[in-house]
């Protein structure tokens, strides 16, 4: 049903400082920041030769990474985002099975401009889950 691992997000607290690892230690391909006001984010997109990754900063906050990083004040993974199909089929099957999807469970258009959705880490061993149409 999930196809291709599109990106891992990983919330950050220092984003400059977050791009340079990647950039500087690890040698990847790094984006400039992207702020992005509808998601609360500003984004450093990490382009790998099969996926990416993306640091996200919280931006305000209602944003919901900020939350995220009180819990977890030096970062850490929030989501893996798979790619799907068909993103209202793949919910109702999802659903079918006892997955709880978040907020009204109608697709969002997602940082990629593509609709997404997000189901519940307890539903998938404490991992937050977004699907992407492709
Ligand atoms: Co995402």
């Amino acid at each position: 049903m999930i196809g291709k691992l599109n990106h891992v997000a990983i919330a950050v607290p220092d984003l400059e400082k977050a791009a340079a690892v990647y950039r500087d230690v690890l040698g990847a391909k790094v984006s400039a920041p992207v702020p992005q006001p509808l998601h609360g984010v500003t984004v450093v997109f990490v382009e790998l030769p099969n996926t990416k990754v993306e640091l996200l900063l919280p931006m305000g906050e209602k944003s919901p990474i900020a939350a995220f990083l009180e819990k977890n004040p030096s970062g850490g993974i929030h989501h893996m985002c798979f790619e799907v199909e068909d993103l209202l089929g793949t919910r109702d099957s999802l659903k079918a099975q006892g997955a709880r999807v978040l907020g009204d469970g109608e697709p969002k258009i997602g940082a990629h401009d593509m609709p997404v959705l997000f189901l519940h880490p307890k539903d998938f061993n404490g991992c937050l889950i977004e699907l992407q149409q492709i």
